[in-house]
């Protein structure tokens, strides 16, 4: 149920993000000088949306979505893959490759190359870092 309505989400997420970028105004001819620095700032959100979707998609895929659904956790509620707290404990994103990577005693099982890429695995982490606020990170540091 949860499953089927983020993949829902997703597509039409994808569907609206889609329609945004094939919309008018992106013809080089037809930019107005002035109006460049916004549309591109427009464009890196749109760029970074499309990150976070495909992370989303592989985040699903692999199976973290059964044991993580929104970046929760249904077996230890404690331990969500956002917030301040997981920010502290992963201050990088190489923290978090070694933790899937290994898997825990706590339920969580190992996730090899054999059973997902180190591309896979960087999306996923742009999806789980885009769930925590900035302000979670900042404070982190
Ligand atoms: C069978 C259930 C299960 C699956 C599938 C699963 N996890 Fe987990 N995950 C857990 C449990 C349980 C914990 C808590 C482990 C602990 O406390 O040591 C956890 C912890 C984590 C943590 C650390 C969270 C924290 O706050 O300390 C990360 C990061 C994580 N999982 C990422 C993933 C990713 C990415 C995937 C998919 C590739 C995944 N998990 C798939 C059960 C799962």
């Amino acid at each position: 149920m949860e499953l089927a309505v983020g993949a829902a989400w997703l597509l039409l997420m994808t569907l609206a993000l889609s329609l945004t970028m094939s919309g008018p105004g992106q013809s080089a001819e037809k930019i107005d000088p002035e109006r460049v620095p916004s549309q591109n700032q427009a464009s890196d959100q749109v760029q970074d949306q499309l990150q976070v979707q495909e992370g989303k998609k592989h985040f699903v895929k692999a199976t973290c979505w059964g044991c993580h659904p929104h970046g929760e956790n249904a077996l230890h509620g404690d331990k969500p893959l956002k917030g301040p707290a997981f920010s502290k404990r992963f201050k990088s994103d190489e923290d978090i490759v070694a933790f899937v990577r290994r898997g825990s005693k706590f339920g969580m099982p190992p996730f090899p190359k054999s059973k997902l890429s180190d591309n896979d695995l960087r999306s996923i982490i742009v999806y789980i870092r885009s769930l925590s606020k900035k302000s979670d990170t900042a404070h982190a540091k």
